[in-house]
């Protein structure tokens, strides 16, 4: 399938847009991916925890409509929204709601000027832990050098609101800790990059 790589995430009129409201099976413990895409992640997780429910958010409504056609068509627990994390993920989710978020691959945005368009931020951090359980896990996982920095600085710096679970300062040593792969992991691995993991739990 041919995908555009990277959409601007201050274009297309998206802070004027509303995300679409979440219907969340009450009970069940919630797992989101934010920038989801094909959300092959989450069809993995459902696959092997299917008592749980999975929700991915990306701003292309293109994919959001592939993933719902393919969690009916695969009887998944599996709900794609379209939604702007960095706009929307407070109104979209009750407090302390999922018990783990995961950031995959985040879009990179090299140029310095398009620094701002990144995805993870002070912001998105505080809001991730707002609809984060107590003890809730994020993991954000990329294979641009720059963007593992930033995120480590970010999260570590919120150090009254995370724990790193690899200890401070430092990235997660092992494989994928959630028996999952992504399309952009799937890629990296098999082209031999290297993947930046951070496991944080919520204080
Ligand atoms: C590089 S792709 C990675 C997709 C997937 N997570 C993976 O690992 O294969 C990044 C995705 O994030 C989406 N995205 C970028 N900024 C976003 C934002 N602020 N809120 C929601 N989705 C966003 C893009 O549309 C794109 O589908």
């Amino acid at each position: 399938m041919r995908r555009r790589q990277h959409v601007n995430p201050l274009g297309l009129g998206l802070s004027r847009r509303r995300a679409q409201a979440a219907e969340i099976p009450a009970g069940r413990p919630l797992e989101i991916e934010l920038g989801c895409a094909d959300a092959q992640f989450l069809f993995e997780r459902a696959q092997r925890h299917p008592d749980r429910f999975y929700v991915g958010i990306d701003i292309r409504h293109q994919l959001i409509d592939d993933v719902n056609r393919r969690a009916a068509a695969e009887a998944r627990p599996v709900l794609g929204l379209f939604g702007h994390a960095n706009l929307h993920l407070e109104s979209m989710f009750a407090a302390g709601r999922a018990s783990r978020v995961f950031v995959n691959f985040p879009d990179p945005w090299f140029k310095r000027r398009h620094r701002k368009r990144r995805m993870l931020d002070r912001d998105l951090a505080c809001s991730i832990h707002t609809i984060l359980e107590p003890g809730g896990e994020l993991l954000l996982q990329t294979d641009v050098w720059a963007i593992a920095l930033d995120a480590l600085a970010v999260l570590d710096g919120l150090d009254d609101l995370y724990i790193n679970a690899a200890g401070p300062w430092s990235f997660w040593k092992g494989p994928n800790p959630f028996h999952a792969r992504s399309w952009r992991e799937q890629h990296c691995e098999g082209a031999g990059l290297p993947i930046w993991r951070l496991l944080y739990r919520s204080a």
